[in-house]
């Protein structure tokens, strides 16, 4: 019955690099890092440290996307972090690297900005 629908809407078509990026996480990736980017994957407490939160902004912040791109080709060792966390880049394309570390940035939602007229939005003098 969904395949059915899938098709008279237009599937199968080929995947967008964020849809590719999106299936190439969950295989991949979401075993540590967790479905949502929230470092709590099934896999995630048999480390002996546990994956950052890719949903933390504030840490996230701190990470450069050469950074993550790097972790995600080169693996942990390679950026300094631990080395659980493996090397994709003979998996992996570049192409598809990238688009995961635009995906991993996704997860950090910062809240939205308050309106203009919202008295909390003032500029703190
Ligand atoms: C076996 C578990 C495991 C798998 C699978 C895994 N990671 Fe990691 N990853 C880790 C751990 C642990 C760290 C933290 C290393 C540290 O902080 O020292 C890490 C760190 C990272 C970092 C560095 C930035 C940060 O916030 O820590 C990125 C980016 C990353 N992983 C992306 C990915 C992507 C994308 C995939 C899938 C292609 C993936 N990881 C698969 C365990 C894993």
């Amino acid at each position: 019955m969904l395949a059915a629908a899938l098709i008279a809407a237009g599937w199968p078509r080929p995947l967008s690099a964020a849809e590719r990026a999106a299936s190439l996480y969950q295989r991949h990736c979401a075993a540590c890092h967790g479905a949502g980017g929230a470092g709590d994957g099934p896999r995630s407490d048999r480390l002996d440290f546990p994956p950052h939160r890719f949903t933390d902004c504030s840490w996230m912040k701190l990470m450069s996307d050469a950074t993550l791109f790097l972790a995600i080709k080169e693996g942990g060792a390679e950026i300094g972090m631990r080395p659980a966390m493996p090397a994709f880049g003979a998996r992996l394309s570049d192409d598809e690297i990238a688009a995961l570390v635009h995906l991993v940035r996704s997860f950090c939602a910062p809240p939205e900005p308050l309106a203009p007229s919202d008295p909390g939005a003032t500029t703190p003098r």
